[in-house]
């Protein structure tokens, strides 16, 4: 079991960019493990003693994990009987969607929680073809069919979405481990969440991490969790307090949340009197499908036209007037176009033109793009100029700021990297210098929900910020179709 000890030692003071001390009578598993669980990208960071909150790296050395799980067939299995796939994480079982896209899971938290008859199910299926979605059998929330899953009949099970997640966060925790060294047994985790996330979906995470051995300790928000992350180097004034928009724009949704950052003198034990920080969410607002995701739609978009308009395509065309649909709901064609509009996607972030190429697309095709420029991505994104604002705007007003009051706006996410979105939130918060870039766009959400973490578990001194959250997330109940026609009779 982890230890929870309040210190009895007296604080041992560190300066330096973490302001983390840890207490000398800590136990040695006293670690802390944040996730910062993404629709692409899963980051985590480690705090025990000894380990002053650090990355955890993939086995590849990466600071990142691509959020996803896949199956490579064992191929030694006996006729009728079951045998155990290869199971791959991250970038390789992305990989692996070219050959295997049936038993390729990435981005599921945009089904955790979710009913197979939700539109972000349809949506998950309209993105990876090949996979099979079926109700968990207790619950009607997501499952996928799966020869690799063993239970029900040889080659005939499924995972529940949480079970899959679950393998993801053992990996990390099988990462984490290997950093903090023998003996270390990671149990207690912090998740950092979006605002907007309901209940069933933080129930089905909390689900997914206790399959996985974890125990949840507490879920932050994202912004909020960028907030922490900034304060812990910075001190503010009590009679003036500093305003913050965090801006997050990851792969599959885009927030903005209103901080207050306040210096607050109170009371300490005895005659004393200390100063703490006070990092509190006033507003937020937000876009649950705005994000980098989208944005490659419109590149896989242009790649398929460009595809079926290529002479080689020539001939299947004429064979199937329906090939661009035929090519969207093939997994493998899919998946290998997904992964090229993704490339090209962040190359037109740095360089104004480029091209795709792709081995093999479809039916041995090789493709070979035409140039495929800025400008003309830029023209497609006109049409999102105002979602990408307006999560701004909507937490401006919820929190009841002025846009004249906030000090800078913090960028956070991927995504912020292209430059159309760059150039709309400096557009609508007066100039480039009201944009701050003080906080790793990848790892300060991370960072800020484990010192969080440590915070929490007691085991650790650390800069006391205190923190208010706000929950915006709400409970969607369901009724059954037939219930429901059975009420009206
Ligand atoms: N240089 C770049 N230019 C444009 N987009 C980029 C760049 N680098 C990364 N991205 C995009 O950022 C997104 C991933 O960002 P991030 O890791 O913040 O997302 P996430 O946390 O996984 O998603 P979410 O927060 O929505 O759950 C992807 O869509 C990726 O294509
Ligand atoms: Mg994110």
């Amino acid at each position: 079991m982890t230890t929870m000890r309040p210190i009895s030692a007296p604080p041992v003071a560190l300066t330096g960019l973490l302001l983390l001390s840890i207490s000398s009578l800590a136990s040695a598993s006293a670690a802390v493990l944040g996730i910062d669980f993404g629709q692409e990208f899963i980051k985590a960071a480690l705090v025990k003693p000894g380990i002053p909150l650090e990355i955890v790296l993939t086995k590849d050395t990466k600071r990142k994990e691509a959020a996803a799980v896949g199956f490579k067939p064992a191929g030694n299995g006996k006729e009728g009987e079951f045998a155990y796939p290869e199971r791959l994480y991250g970038a390789d079982a992305v990989n692996l969607a070219a050959r295997f896209p049936h038993d390729v899971y990435p981005g599921l938290k945009k089904v955790m929680g979710q009913h197979v008859e939700d539109d972000s199910v349809a949506a998950y299926s309209t993105r990876n073809p090949a996979v099979s979605v079926v109700p968990n059998v207790l619950r009607s929330t997501v499952a996928f069919q799966s020869s690799s899953a063993p239970p029900a009949g040889y080659g005939k099970g499924s995972f529940t979405v949480e079970e899959l997640l679950a393998m993801q966060f053992k990996s990390i925790v099988h990462n984490a481990e290997a950093l903090a060294g023998a003996n270390t047994r990671i149990r207690d985790v912090v998740f950092t969440v979006p605002a907007f996330l309901k209940a069933e979906e933080r129930s089905s995470l909390k689900l997914a991490a206790e399959i996985a051995g974890l125990k949840v300790m507490s879920f932050v928000s994202d912004g909020l969790a960028v907030g922490i992350n900034y304060a812990t180097t910075r001190t503010f004034n009590e009679s003036s307090p500093e305003y913050h928009i965090v801006y997050d724009m990851g792969a599959g949704s885009t927030t903005a949340t209103v901080l207050r950052f306040q210096g607050r003198g109170i009371k300490d034990v005895g005659r004393f009197n200390k100063t703490i920080q006070e990092v509190t969410v006033l507003g937020v607002g937000y876009d649950t499908e705005l994000g980098g995701d989208l944005f490659n739609q419109k590149i896989f978009e242009i790649l398929l036209d460009d595809f079926v308009n290529n002479p080689k395509a020539k001939g299947l065309l004429e064979e199937d007037p329906n090939l661009k649909n035929t090519i969207r709901t093939n997994g493998r064609a899919a998946s290998k176009l997904w992964k090229e509009a993704t490339r090209v996607r962040q190359i037109l972030s740095a360089n104004t033109d480029t091209i795709a190429s792709i081995e093999s697309l479809y039916k041995d095709i090789d493709f070979r793009s035409s140039k495929i420029t800025r400008a003309v991505f830029e023209e497609l994104l006109a049409q999102y100029e105002a979602r990408i604002t307006k999560p701004i705007i909507d937490a401006i007003s919820n929190a009841n700021v002025a846009l004249s009051e906030v000090n800078t706006l913090i960028v956070h996410g991927g995504a912020v990297r292209t430059p159309f979105v760059g150039k709309k939130i400096e557009d609508i918060m007066g100039g480039a210098e009201k944009i701050s870039k003080q906080v790793n766009p990848d790892e300060s959400a991370v960072l800020g929900a484990t010192f969080k973490g440590a915070a929490e578990s007691r085991a650790f001194k650390v800069k006391e910020i205190r923190t208010q959250d706000i929950g915006t997330f709400g409970v969607s109940i369901k009724y059954k179709k037939d219930a429901e026609a059975k009420k009206g009779m």
